[in-house]
This record gives C-alpha cells, structure tokens and sequence, in this order.
C-alpha cells in the first residue's frame, strides 16, 4: 500500500545520488542546497531508551488514535507526549507476555516512579511561536507537518520545520485542508491529498461538490511577522 512507507526515505536516494557525484561544482551546490536551514534536519531521527516506541505497531497495526496519547493536541500548543502510566496500562506484567521483555523498561520507570527520557525530535527556535491548537482546529492534518507517522518503526522529522515551508502553506493552505473529524486518520488523509483538488470527495459530505467542500474548509492563516515572532 503506498504511503506506509515515511516521506523522509524519498529524500535518501536523491543524497545517494549526490554523494556519487564527488568532486566538482556540482557537489559543491548539492552541499549547499541540503545544508541550508530548510533541509538539514529532514530525517532527524534520535535513538530513543528503552526498546522506543513503535508508532508503526501501536498507531497502525494496533490503529490507536493519536489522541489516546498526544491528548492535548487538540487544545494546547503543545502535543504531549504521554506519561509511563500510558504505556503500563497496557504493558503491566502478565498482560502481554509475547513482549514483554521488549516493554521491561515501562515497568522498571513505573515501578521507580521515573520518567522514560523520550528524546524531543521537532523542535523550532524559541523566538518562533508555534501552536498545535489552531492548526488541528482548521483541519490541517499531523501527515501534513510529520509526514506518515502511521509506518515509522521510529520516529524521524519528515519536514523542514523552517520558515519558508510555514509559509508556503499558509500562502496556498487548500492543499492541505482536510475535514476536522479526519485530521489524525493519516491513511485516509494521505489518500485525500493525493487526489487532485477538484476531485476530492467525503463521505460525510456526499452532498456537497468538491468546489463547496472546499469552500468549507478554506481558511486564512497569518503571513505577518508578527504572528510567528514577538
Ligand atoms: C501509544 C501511545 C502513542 C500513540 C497512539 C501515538 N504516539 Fe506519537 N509518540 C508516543 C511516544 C511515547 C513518543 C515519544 C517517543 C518517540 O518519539 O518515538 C511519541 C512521539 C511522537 C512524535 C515526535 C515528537 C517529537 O519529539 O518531536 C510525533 C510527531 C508523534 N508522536 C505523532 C503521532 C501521531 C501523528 C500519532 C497518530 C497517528 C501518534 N503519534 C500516536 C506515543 C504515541
Ligand atoms: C502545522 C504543522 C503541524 C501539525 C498539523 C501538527 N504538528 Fe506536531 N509539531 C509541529 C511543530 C512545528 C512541532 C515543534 C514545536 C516546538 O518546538 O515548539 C511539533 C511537535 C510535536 C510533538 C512534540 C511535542 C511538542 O508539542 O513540541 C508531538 C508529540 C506532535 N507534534 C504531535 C502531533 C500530532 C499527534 C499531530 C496531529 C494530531 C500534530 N503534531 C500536528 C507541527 C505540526
Ligand atoms: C492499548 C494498549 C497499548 C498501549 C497503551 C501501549 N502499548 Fe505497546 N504494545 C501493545 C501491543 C498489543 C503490543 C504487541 C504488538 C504485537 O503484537 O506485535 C505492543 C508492543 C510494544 C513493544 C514491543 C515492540 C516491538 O518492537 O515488537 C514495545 C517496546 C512497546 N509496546 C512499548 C510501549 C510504550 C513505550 C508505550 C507507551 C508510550 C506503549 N507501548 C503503549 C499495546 C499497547
Ligand atoms: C500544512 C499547512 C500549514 C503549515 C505547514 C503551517 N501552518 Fe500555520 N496555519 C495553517 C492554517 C490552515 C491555519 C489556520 C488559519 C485559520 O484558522 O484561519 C494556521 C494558523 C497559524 C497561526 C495563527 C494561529 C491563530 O491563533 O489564529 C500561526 C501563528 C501559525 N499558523 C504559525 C505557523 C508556524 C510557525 C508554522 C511553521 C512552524 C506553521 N504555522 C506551519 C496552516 C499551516
Ligand atoms: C508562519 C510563521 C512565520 C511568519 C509569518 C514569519 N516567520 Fe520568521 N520564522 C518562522 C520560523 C518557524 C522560523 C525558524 C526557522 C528555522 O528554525 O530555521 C523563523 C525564522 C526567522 C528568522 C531567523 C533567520 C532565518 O531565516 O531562519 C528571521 C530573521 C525571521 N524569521 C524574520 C521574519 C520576518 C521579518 C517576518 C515577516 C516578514 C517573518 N519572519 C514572518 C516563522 C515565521
């Protein structure tokens, strides 16, 4: 199935290429262009304790809603990353034994009471404001800003995070629109924001033409300083 693979492997064989290339201007250039602020950290993936966690397992085989962990992405700037309590509601000894030598590190931080010290994988500069809130309110799905985290074993960045690519969507956002109640199925989104704007048809609004669904979910982020720095 296409999509279950993350967008960030795309990006690999293309600095293969690169690599091959050796010597001259145009290795000089392809330096150049990955290592501008815009592409560097595409692919930043940290090795995370424990045995990590598998979001390809608990979020798509398991198909676990994103909101049964990152509970307050709805509602705060931040999406929390969920406490060891989570995780031992599940991985308590006796409950899943095929892995639970893999999952010996959740008791041992809930019998101890610590933390598991998930290393932060996106992370934008303290003078940039950034909020989950208004984004998941106007439809604007995680596939969109993390790519397709439903077939990451681990967890890498799929987007610049910089502030062109900000930009870029909030000068055309349509393309990125979904209808709110879909913002965290990122099978269906990815499927959705393949298909061509004009085509685009839901289910729960059969009764609508693809140009009125658009019209519905049409917004119209901010492109001033202002919005993004103090
Ligand atoms: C069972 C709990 C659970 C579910 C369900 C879950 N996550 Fe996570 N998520 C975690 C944990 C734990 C981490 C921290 C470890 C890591 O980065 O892999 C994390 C990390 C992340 C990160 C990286 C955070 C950073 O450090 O920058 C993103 C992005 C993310 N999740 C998105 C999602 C999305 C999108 C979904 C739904 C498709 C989802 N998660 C479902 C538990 C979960
Ligand atoms: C419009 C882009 C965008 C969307 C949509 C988005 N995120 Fe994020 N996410 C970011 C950025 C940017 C950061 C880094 C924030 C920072 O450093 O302040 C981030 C950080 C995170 C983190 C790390 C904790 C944090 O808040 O810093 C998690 C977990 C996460 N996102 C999960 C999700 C989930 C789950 C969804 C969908 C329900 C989602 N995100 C939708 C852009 C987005
Ligand atoms: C709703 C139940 C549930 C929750 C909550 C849950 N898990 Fe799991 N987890 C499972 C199941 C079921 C499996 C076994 C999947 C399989 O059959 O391969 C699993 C497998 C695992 C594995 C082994 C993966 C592998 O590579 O084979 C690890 C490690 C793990 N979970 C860690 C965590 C962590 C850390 C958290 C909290 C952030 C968490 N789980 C939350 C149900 C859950
Ligand atoms: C994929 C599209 C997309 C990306 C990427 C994106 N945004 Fe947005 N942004 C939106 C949409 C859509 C809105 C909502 C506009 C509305 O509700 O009218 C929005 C709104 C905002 C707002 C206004 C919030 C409010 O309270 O009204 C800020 C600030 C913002 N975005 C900052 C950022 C920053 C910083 C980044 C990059 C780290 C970013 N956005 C990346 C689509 C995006
Ligand atoms: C939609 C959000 C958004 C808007 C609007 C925005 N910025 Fe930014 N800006 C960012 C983000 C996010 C970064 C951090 C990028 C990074 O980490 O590489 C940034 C970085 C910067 C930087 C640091 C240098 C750089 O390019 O990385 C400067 C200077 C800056 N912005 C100035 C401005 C000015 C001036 C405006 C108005 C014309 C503006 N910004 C509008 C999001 C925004």
């Amino acid at each position: 199935m296409p999509g279950l693979f993350p967008r960030w492997m795309n990006v690999l064989p293309t600095l293969g290429a690169l690599g091959a290339v050796g010597g001259g201007t145009l290795a000089i250039g392809g330096v150049w262009y990955y290592f501008t602020p815009e592409f560097w950290e595409v692919g930043y993936m940290p090795v995370q304790p424990g045995q990590g966690f598998n979001h390809q397992i608990h979020a798509g085989k398991l198909g676990m809603d994103c909101r049964y962990c990152h509970s307050h992405v709805e509602e705060s700037r931040h999406a929390n990353v969920p406490t060891v309590k989570t995780c031992y509601g599940c991985h308590e000894e006796g409950k899943l034994q095929r892995v639970e030598e893999k999952t010996a590190f959740v008791r041992e931080a809930y019998e101890t009471n610590t933390s598991i010290p998930w290393r932060k994988i996106h992370k934008l500069p303290d003078y940039a404001q950034f909020s989950h809130q208004p984004h998941i309110a106007a439809g604007v799905s995680c596939f969109s800003c993390h790519g397709q985290i439903k077939g990451m074993p681990v967890v890498a960045q799929a987007e610049p995070l910089s502030m062109g690519w900000c930009l870029d969507c909030h000068r055309n956002p349509e393309n990125n629109l979904v209808p709110t109640d879909k913002v965290t199925d990122l099978i269906w989104v990815e499927e959705w924001l393949s298909t061509p704007l004009d085509e685009r048809r839901d289910e729960a609004h059969s009764d609508m033409s693809p140009e009125a669904l658009l019209d519905s979910l049409r917004r119209d982020p901010p492109q001033h300083c202002g919005a993004c720095h103090y």
